[in-house]
């Protein structure tokens, strides 16, 4: 929290509570602020509240207590067109940011609401100002598919991608826009590990705030220096990823494990490498035991 309570927080949630209608008490008082420029990890176990929590950010939940804001704006009714200027969030379902009858038109959707914000198109001259912006919107759109290799999908309707596709196509929706504050609600899962890893390198390369929610603790390990550890609705730690990751009993008790990296023994789930003795012991240990044989018996 020390960390990212700076002037400039591009995130600050403060107090923020939840409860569903079913009376689920989602979020009991989460307080942490993010940096301009930081990427911050949401981990936590099953039912933690990380998604809710994206919801409460992007302004389509409304806190029972508490306030959440976005470079310095309020996430509030009369903010929200402001705040999402700022912020570009990808939801845990994509399905929930894809509606438009093409990907090509799901990818622009976010330029043109900027662009009628901003009334971009207004002017001396008007049309052919429209035809230029037009092109460049189009010439955005198509760059931002190449991105996440999609382009060739341009004109399919989005529902009728694949798992993975679907989330290369949000993430496409959201980085085309370039919000200050980004908010990644499990980004990787559904990749293969060529997309997880383009993911990744491209999530290097930029400047802007991340908080990225995620189960894939090794991806977290790569792009956030610091993690926030969500359970129950509540922060049970925040500070650096390897401390925070690499404590087994704090991990543990909240239904996670040491990433793989992070382990000393790295052999221990993943019996690739060893001594020379090791190996032979693990050879015998593979063969039939002896007379037995894999194929069914006359
Ligand atoms: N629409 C809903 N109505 C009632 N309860 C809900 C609803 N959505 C989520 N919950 C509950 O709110 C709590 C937090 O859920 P949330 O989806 O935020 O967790 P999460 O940390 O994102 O979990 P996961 O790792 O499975 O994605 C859980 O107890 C969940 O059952
Ligand atoms: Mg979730």
């Amino acid at each position: 929290m020390d960390a990212g309570k700076q002037k400039s927080a591009a995130i600050e949630v403060q107090g923020l509570a939840f409860t569903y209608p079913d009376g689920t008490e989602a979020l009991r008082g989460v307080t942490f602020a993010v940096a301009g420029g930081e990427a911050v990890g949401l981990v936590g176990p099953n039912g933690a509240g990380k998604s809710t929590l994206t919801w409460l950010l992007s302004g389509f939940l409304e806190p029972a207590a508490g306030c959440a804001r976005i470079c310095g704006l309020d996430v509030c009714k009369a903010n929200l067109a402001q705040v999402r200027r700022r912020l570009g969030v990808i939801f845990q379902n994509p399905d929930d940011q894809l509606f438009m009858p093409t990907l090509f038109d799901d990818v622009a959707f976010g330029l043109l609401n900027l662009d009628s914000d901003s009334g971009a198109s207004s002017g001396k001259n008007k049309r052919h100002g429209r035809d230029t912006h037009a092109g460049a919107i189009e010439a955005r759109v198509i760059e931002a598919l190449q991105q996440v290799g999609l382009e060739s999908e341009r004109h399919r309707f989005a529902g009728h991608l694949s798992a993975g596709q679907k989330r290369l196509a949000a993430l496409a929706a959201v980085l085309v826009v370039q919000p200050d504050v980004l908010v990644l609600d499990e980004p990787t899962s559904d990749l293969d590990p060529r997309a997880r890893r383009r993911f990744i390198e491209q999530m290097q390369t930029l400047p802007q705030t991340r908080l990225i929610a995620s189960h894939d603790l090794e991806m977290i390990l790569d792009l956030c220096p610091r993690v926030l550890l969500l359970d129950q609705g509540v922060v049970a730690a925040d500070g650096p990823a390897v401390e925070i990751l690499g404590d087994a009993a704090l991990v543990e008790s909240h239904g996670l494990e040491v990433p793989y990296s992070l382990r000393r023994d790295h052999t221990h789930r993943f019996p690739l490498r060893g001594t020379p003795h090791e190996m032979e012991h693990r050879k015998q240990d593979a063969r039939p035991a002896s007379g037995g044989s894999s194929s069914p018996q006359p």
